[in-house]
């Protein structure tokens, strides 16, 4: 008697192989393996050989796609302009961050718009669907809801209704019926994935999917699932703060690292057009060690505070904690200052916070955290209307950064009267009496202006 098979999969990259193994030949990490059946492969003997030609690059119409807004500028761009009809869009995000909430407004929307859209769920019922959906107003007739887990079923359903969008909550509730592990397994989740892709390509139905994430961040199941969807988005966020942001991970159809700001409110979800003005709200304007910094978030510029206390420490170690920023960025930074600037921090605690719990990453955030950690040092204020950004090198000297006139506009938008800059950015940037620029070369001159 055959023997049912199994193989056995790395839960990190999705390779496959026939052996138990504790190191993954493919991507080389460790204690990934999962056991899982092996996927029945469908009948092919029957199905006609299509020829596909090859066909000249210059014969191929590309007009701009169609592109479907989903209803929020926010989203649109982080999609890039909509929308692909055909796509397959994974949304992840942590437990209770508004994954469903932004989908169901998404529908909700598109709905308005006069398409046909289908909700299905694997995590609520249609009441409880709907018990959510009151508090975002009235609905139109086009938008059906569906609670179901059977991939076999949903293609059935999709095949025949052909809507215009589907929505899938979530991929690892769902299952196919001819694979007998359970679901949210690897074999489970690559194969259902496989499915939808299929029906998203084939009908040119774009299909959004919501994907849990793990403790680590990363959506649960294979990481080869980020590799098969068209696009990545991650909804980030404090819970516990009403802002949330819809970050574009990977995008087929558009740039990456573009963000969408929103705000959970009790009817929902609402877009935030102005996240400067939203994240510089409330700070205080005569306190020493906070700053305001500039980043870029795909092609749009972000104002956000500072903050940083530097106390002596009462005992050995000092401590340090870095919310929002990379911690060892910040240990550097310290140790920039104290060699190139010549100010003892090693006795210091060191607390660096980036208001509005924005996570950045981007190196032109270096000279507002060395310049506001200066101002705790010193205790002095920085003026509120100054706008700080610049790489700072471990030289302790200033480097350019990127959409410099970018950056100062938006200073200029929100009412700032000075910027200081990199002194070689200056070049880029075209003379204006409306604003103060001040080009510093090193971290000494920084230390000069606190
Ligand atoms: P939900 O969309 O269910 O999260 P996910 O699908 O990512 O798990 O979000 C639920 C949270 O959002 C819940 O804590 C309640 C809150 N919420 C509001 O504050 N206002 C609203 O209008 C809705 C629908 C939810
Ligand atoms: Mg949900």
């Amino acid at each position: 008697m055959a023997k049912d098979k199994t193989l056995f999969y790395c839960s990190e990259c999705g390779n496959e192989q026939t052996k138990w193994f504790g190191v993954c030949p493919a991507c080389g990490s460790g204690g990934t393996c999962v056991e899982a059946p092996v996927s029945p492969r469908k009948a092919v003997a029957n199905k006609k050989l299509i020829v596909n030609e090859p066909v000249s690059i210059n014969n191929i119409s590309a007009e701009k796609e169609d592109r479907i807004s989903t209803g929020f500028s926010e989203l649109d761009r982080v999609l890039g302009a909509g929308v692909v009809p055909g796509s397959l869009i994974l949304v992840g995000g942590d437990p209770g961050i508004g994954k469903s909430t932004l989908l169901l407004q998404v529908c909700k929307n598109m709905a308005e718009e006069g398409r046909s859209v289908l909700y299905i769920s694997g995590e609520e019922s249609i009441k409880q669907i709907k018990y959510r959906a009151n508090r975002m107003g009235e609905f139109s007739d086009s938008l059906k809801l569906l609670s179901e887990t059977s991939i076999d079923t949903i293609e059935a359903v999709i095949l025949d209704a052909k809507p215009d969008i589907v929505v899938i909550d979530s991929i690892q509730t769902m299952y196919r019926e001819d694979i007998g592990s359970a679901p949210g397994s690897v074999g489970q989740v690559r194969e259902s994935t496989n499915a939808l892709m299929q029906l998203a390509k084939g009908e040119g139905i774009p299909i959004f999917v919501v994907g849990h994430v793990t403790k680590e961040g990363v959506v649960a199941g294979p990481r080869m699932l980020e590799h098969m969807v068209d696009t990545v988005l991650y909804f980030e966020g404090d819970r516990h703060a009403s802002y949330r942001i819809i970050r574009g991970v990977k995008n087929r159809f558009g740039a990456t690292n573009e963000i969408g700001v929103f705000e959970m409110q009790n009817k929902g979800l609402v877009q935030v057009l102005n996240p400067s003005e939203y994240m510089l709200e409330g700070r205080p304007k005569d306190a020493s060690g906070t700053a305001v910094a500039c980043l870029m978030e795909g092609t749009r510029p972000i104002l956000v505070e500072i903050q940083t206390l530097l106390s002596r420490t009462s005992f050995g170690m000092p401590r340090r904690t870095a919310v929002g920023t990379d911690y060892n960025r910040v240990n550097m930074l310290m140790a920039v200052i104290e060699n190139r600037v010549g100010i003892t921090l090693s006795d210091y605690d060191a607390y660096v916070n980036v208001a509005g719990g924005l996570k950045v990453s981007e190196p032109g955030l270096d000279l507002a955290l060395v310049i506001a950690m200066l101002s705790s040092v010193k205790n002095r204020v920085i003026a509120p209307d100054t706008l700080i950004f610049g790489e700072v090198g471990l030289a302790g000297e200033v480097r350019a950064v990127s959409n410099v006139e970018q950056r100062v506009a938006e200073a200029k938008k929100l009412g700032f009267g000075k910027c200081i800059v990199p002194y070689v950015s200056l070049k880029n940037l075209t003379k204006d009496n409306d604003i103060e620029i001040i080009g510093v070369k090193n971290v000494r001159e920084a230390s000069e202006l606190v």
